[in-house]
């Protein structure tokens, strides 16, 4: 979603900003803007549309050399929330005096009633956003300190920020602070950059600090000196962010979605490597950090996640129950905090998200704190704040997810769900033997799925007879019904086509009503127990003239002629087929997308992060 970038140091702010909004891009936003400090007046260039259009804006709107001139700044790119993405909607903000500077990323719940007692004291308002509403009030309050100014200022608003405020002023510092929505500080020689997410500051140095909620952060370009609202100093640790900028690159791929499917054998590997341990029949994730008495102990799991780490958690309620013999259950994080979730000490709580900073997952992580369940994560982002706040979990290690559609994580999150589920059975019913089978079959999934990859031109063939449809329908069965419903997501968020996921039993209990001729129905229809109900569940579908695609076991003939086209898998452990089974359809929505000629790496109206309810 929305994207911070700040600059204090020796170079160039405004080149340094716009490269660093460049980074946050894949994060989907609907306009961006800068502010620079020169002398004494804060400048402000904004657009709607790309950063490459601000860009464009900036240069115009500044001569070369003011362009150069200034090393502090702050920018933004937005994703519409209050008001649509105009270039006056856009951020940074000003206040009444035009010398304070705000880029806010979250929601000002109370902006209503503050904007409406700014106007009683004689503030003009440009724009619909409650942010505008932020900066005025931070100059409201400012008696000639502004960190005392923004303290005073959060303490007077309800609702979620990560903030990064410059006043001409005071044009030695920065102020940022943040709540509920994440601000990384880097630490740079001689120079400092702020952000709302690592990718921006990768390119100037390895050392950061995370700040947590409620702290506010006084930044110069040598030093960092964090307080919390009521101006009493904290400590944070500086962490090394361990990324290779590299990593961010497209790489010689036409787009990071494609780049991110054919790593998955190396994002897999690296997920996989060291964690299994091939004697006791077991996985080693020493981040869980639980003994086997208080795995033993445990009388379920409840795994939690929004999209795409939802389907993962799905397919892991499967290897849950199937492998732990211990009750499973997904539940969809947004709803979760609500429902007054029933929730003991024996029971684990799974958070799954690649970004670690999905606003309903991380609210019902501390929904299962309070409720003193056993709360651990499943994050890729390291740092990241549902991370942090679990304090024990699993990272992925996929590597930087750049592409709106999520691949490399979710292949990743079942990987680690299958080995946190072999953890979990061989202290109850697996045998070391059972174990043992289990972790050769993990320990191969990188070779499964490449050998799905090489067969990417086929399936670029293939897709090219499906992206004329304007509907799709995916059905599949036992682990391979959560494969359904992420095969549809990715095709719909990416190529627009109207894609539905569906257990392939579910069909005729009334979405076969919409079947007509040529209609295309993806099966997974891959040889595990159920695939001859679900090839009976293809015939009602073909006796209504729906053309079928589907994703087969290697070898397995006799159901590969009973589609229109087949992809096909290699044989292996069902549960581990999700993963070989969904690249398949990675791919498959990638190519009809790329066919349909879609914006694939960032889709309308979507963001990579979703920071907001
Ligand atoms: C779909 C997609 C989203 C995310 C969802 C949760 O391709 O990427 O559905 O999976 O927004 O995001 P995380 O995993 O970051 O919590």
């Amino acid at each position: 979603m929305c994207g911070i970038v700040g600059y204090i140091g020796k170079a160039d702010a405004a080149t340094v900003l716009i490269n660093g909004l460049r980074r946050l891009e894949y994060r989907g936003y609907d306009s961006a803007g800068v502010a620079i400090l020169d002398d004494d007046r804060v400048l402000v260039s904004k657009s709607p549309g790309k950063v490459a259009k601000l860009s464009d804006k900036a240069h115009a709107d500044w001569d070369a050399a003011l362009f150069h001139r200034a090393s502090t700044g702050i920018a933004h790119t937005r994703w519409a929330t209050h008001g649509p993405p105009t270039e006056v909607n856009a951020h940074p903000h000003l206040d009444q005096s035009g010398d304070i500077a705000l880029v806010h990323n979250g929601i000002i719940e109370n902006y209503r009633a503050l904007r409406a007692r700014l106007e009683g004291k004689g503030h003009h308002f440009y724009s619909e956003t409650d942010t505008e509403v932020l900066a005025h009030l931070i100059g409201d309050c400012d008696k000639g300190d502004l960190f005392q100014a923004v303290c005073d200022a959060l303490h007077q608003v309800n609702g979620t920020f990560g903030i990064a405020v410059l006043s001409a002023q005071e044009p030695d510092k920065i102020i940022t602070a943040r709540r509920g929505s994440p601000i990384v500080i880097g630490m740079g020689d001689g120079e400092t950059i702020i952000a709302s997410d690592a990718s921006a500051i990768v390119a100037h140095t390895q050392r950061v600090i995370y700040l947590d909620d409620n702290d506010i952060a006084i930044v110069t370009a040598d030093s960092v000196d964090i307080r919390d609202l009521n101006n009493i100093p904290v400590t944070r640790e500086i962490a090394e962010l361990g990324l290779d900028s590299a990593a961010a690159e497209k790489g010689g791929y036409e787009h990071f979605m494609l780049k991110e499917i054919h790593e998955q054998p190396d994002s897999l590997g690296n997920a996989i490597r060291g964690r299994l341990d091939f004697d006791i029949g077991s996985s080693v994730l020493a981040g869980m950090g639980t003994s086997p008495r208080e795995l033993a102990e445990l009388s379920r799991v409840v795994l939690i996640g929004c999209g795409t780490s939802l389907h993962a958690g799905l397919v892991g309620e499967y290897a849950f129950e199937d492998l732990a013999d211990i009750h499973a259950e997904v539940q969809q994080a947004a709803e979760f905090r609500y429902r007054n979730p029933i929730l003991g000490s024996r029971d684990l709580v799974v958070a799954i998200s690649q970004s670690g900073e999905t606003a309903d997952t991380l609210a019902a992580v501390r929904e299962a704190n309070q409720k003193g369940a056993f709360v651990m994560s499943l994050c890729n982002v390291v740092g990241s704040t549902i991370a942090r706040e679990t304090g024990r979990g699993v990272y992925l290690h996929a590597g930087p997810e750049i592409s709106v559609a999520s691949t490399k994580a979710f292949t990743c999150q079942v990987a680690v769900l299958l080995m946190m589920a072999l953890k979990l059975g061989r202290g109850r019913r697996f045998s070391r033997e059972d174990g043992y089978k289990l972790a050769r079959e993990i320990e191969a999934i990188p070779e499964l799925v490449a050998k799905v990859i090489l067969q990417n031109d086929k399936i670029a063939k293939i897709a090219a007879d499906y992206s004329k449809n304007e509907h799709a329908f995916f059905i599949g069965r036992g682990p391979m019904y959560p494969v359904a419903l992420e095969g549809a997501l990715k095709l719909k968020e990416i190529s627009y086509i109207h894609a539905e996921g569906y257990h392939a039993a579910e069909l005729k209990h009334g979405p076969i009503a919409l079947l007509e001729k040529g209609t295309p129905i993806i099966a997974l229809a891959v040889d595990i127990p159920g695939k001859d109900k679900t090839l009976g569940n293809i015939e009602e579908c073909r006796a209504r003239g729906a053309r079928i695609l589907g994703i087969v076991t290697e070898g397995d003939h006799e159901t590969a002629e009973c589609m229109d086209d087949f992809i096909s898998i290699p044989r292996c452990h069902p549960l581990v087929a999700t993963i070989p089974a969904v690249v398949a359809l990675q791919l498959f929505a990638y190519h009809v997308a790329r066919l349909r000629g879609c914006e694939i790496d960032q889709p309308r109206n979507l963001a990579k992060s979703v920071t907001v309810e």
